[in-house]
């Protein structure tokens, strides 16, 4: 078995995204597409992960680092080719022993199952592998040239390519993977005498020939190595990763009744016999459980700037049409969720209802517990958040707005439009409205009363 190590080129600024956030940094599914390349190469095998940066960009490497843990850092200080960038990473290359993947920070969708298949190139006995593709127009990329054996001879930077090599189809995606004894000294002897004057990555392949090393070139799918350059570019590739997602939890066991309009995130857990209806949006940080139902139209997010307490869905729980999820939401076991209703913060027990128009912040809801149309829970006094407590079987009348920190006891009512400001025991009638009166006979006299002054105004 060969350790790997993965090294994940971001040194470029990525100018073209018009973004003060660093092109690694931006997301598809959620999470940064450096931090998608370092997960992939985990998958694959990788033992360790170093990460190339450029100057001045710190906050890749604390996103990466707060995503991998362990992953040691490289600045590369003036970007002088992919081959000096890997380079950058020296003293971490001449300690390792084994294997070494280098993959670039901005190609979000490449999987840890193609990763594996690159490596297989070296179990077959090449000392470099190249991962190519063939896209639909290959301007621009690298060409892979291979020989009558399918043996890979060099890769051909289109600006250096004869008309001969610009027309293979075979493109460099960019990640290469080696086995040699010695990756940093074989890198070392890469010129730059070239179109750009770079120190290309690429010439890897015509210097380990020239030690008699072996080359492969190993296809994939063009989708998976597409790099993002600008933010229209990302949208595609967040199209790509969606439908694959979706693809993945539709074979696992989930319906979708209008899969395209279903967006997940990249930590989204759904279980089994769980149906989606059309427009449910999952932000990061929710688990669904088995048998739940998610009507038309929802919005769940389990992490947000303030809170990484995540929200779950629980076993035949029912959510929506139009309900929001948020941040600490736990829905417990066949509870319902209904329209225009939102929590926050706020545990429910079994079977408990809140079927229309809610807030519930801040609280915890006993089993079987029901909460009436337009109840609020007043978590909020302008300083600080405050507890609302229901217990078991408790029942909300219509429009109550309940002041927190209060406590509604177990099998208690309270009677619709109050303001609850004060416990109320259980089992027993919380009622804080004005009480009801009656004048006999009034509505007859002030209709008189009116249409006597309009006439006496002469207005018609
Ligand atoms: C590179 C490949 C090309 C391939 C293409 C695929 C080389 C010489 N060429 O070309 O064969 O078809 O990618 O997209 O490798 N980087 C650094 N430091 C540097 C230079 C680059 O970190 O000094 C990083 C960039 O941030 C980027 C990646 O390496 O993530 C690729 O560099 P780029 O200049 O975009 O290479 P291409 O010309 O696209
Ligand atoms: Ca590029």
């Amino acid at each position: 078995m060969h350790e790997m190590l993965a090294i994940v080129l971001a040194a470029g600024k990525g100018t073209r995204m018009k973004s003060s956030l660093p092109k690694v940094l931006h997301p598809v599914g959620g999470l940064a597409m450096v931090a998608h390349v370092l997960r992939a190469a985990r998958a694959a095998g990788a033992s360790s992960t170093a990460l190339v940066i450029g100057p001045g960009m710190e906050q890749v490497a604390r996103v990466a680092q707060l995503d991998q843990g362990d992953l040691d850092v490289h600045v590369q200080e003036e970007q002088l080719g992919t081959a000096h960038a890997v380079l950058a990473a020296r003293q971490r290359l001449m300690r390792h022993r084994g294997d070494v993947l280098v993959l670039y920070g901005d190609t979000p969708l490449i999987t840890g199952a193609t990763l594996k298949r690159l490596r297989e190139a070296l179990d077959d006995g090449a000392s470099v592998a190249v991962l190519g593709f063939r896209p639909a127009d290959p301007t621009g990329y690298g060409r892979l040239v291979t020989g009558d054996d399918g043996s890979l001879l060099a890769i051909r930077e289109e600006k250096d390519a004869s008309d001969a090599e610009r027309r293979i189809g075979l493109c460099n995606s960019g990640v290469i993977a080696f086995r040699l004894p010695d990756v940093a000294g074989l890198l070392g002897r890469i010129g730059n005498a070239n179109a750009k004057s770079e120190f290309y990555l690429t010439d890897a392949v015509e210097v380990a020939r020239q030690d008699g090393l072996r080359a492969a070139a190993v296809a994939c799918d063009e989708r998976e190595v597409m790099g993002v350059n600008s933010r229209d570019q990302l949208a595609v590739a967040e199209g790509l990763w969606q439908e694959a997602r979706r693809r993945e939890f539709m074979l696992a066991g989930v319906t979708m009744t209008a899969p395209d309009t279903v967006w997940l995130s990249f930590d989204t857990r759904i279980g089994v016999d769980v149906t989606i209806e059309p427009n449910v949006f999952f932000g990061p940080g929710v688990t669904v459980e088995d048998r739940v139902t998610i009507k038309a139209n929802c919005h769940f997010q389990g992490i947000d700037g303030k809170s990484r307490d995540g929200l779950v869905i629980r076993e035949g729980a029912e959510v929506g049409p139009f309900a929001r999820l948020r941040p600490g939401a736990d829905i417990g076991r066949e509870a319902h969720i209904g329209n225009f209703v939102e929590v926050k913060a706020a545990r429910l027990g079994s079977g408990a209802k809140a079927n229309h128009l809610a807030y519930v912040g801040d609280g915890e809801v006993g089993a079987g517990a029901n909460i009436g149309a337009g109840t609020i829970f007043c978590n909020y006094d302008g300083f600080a958040k405050h507890k609302t407590t229901l217990g078991d079987g408790a029942f909300i009348g219509s429009n109550s707005s309940l002041v927190a920190p209060v406590t509604i006891g177990a099998g208690a009512y309270v009677a619709s439009g109050s303001v609850i400001t004060r416990d109320v025991t259980p089992g027993a009638l919380g009622i804080a409205r004005a009480e009801q009166s009656e004048r006999v006979g009034w509505a007859e006299k002030f209709r008189t009363l009116m249409l006597r002054r309009k006439a006496a105004s002469g207005k018609g």
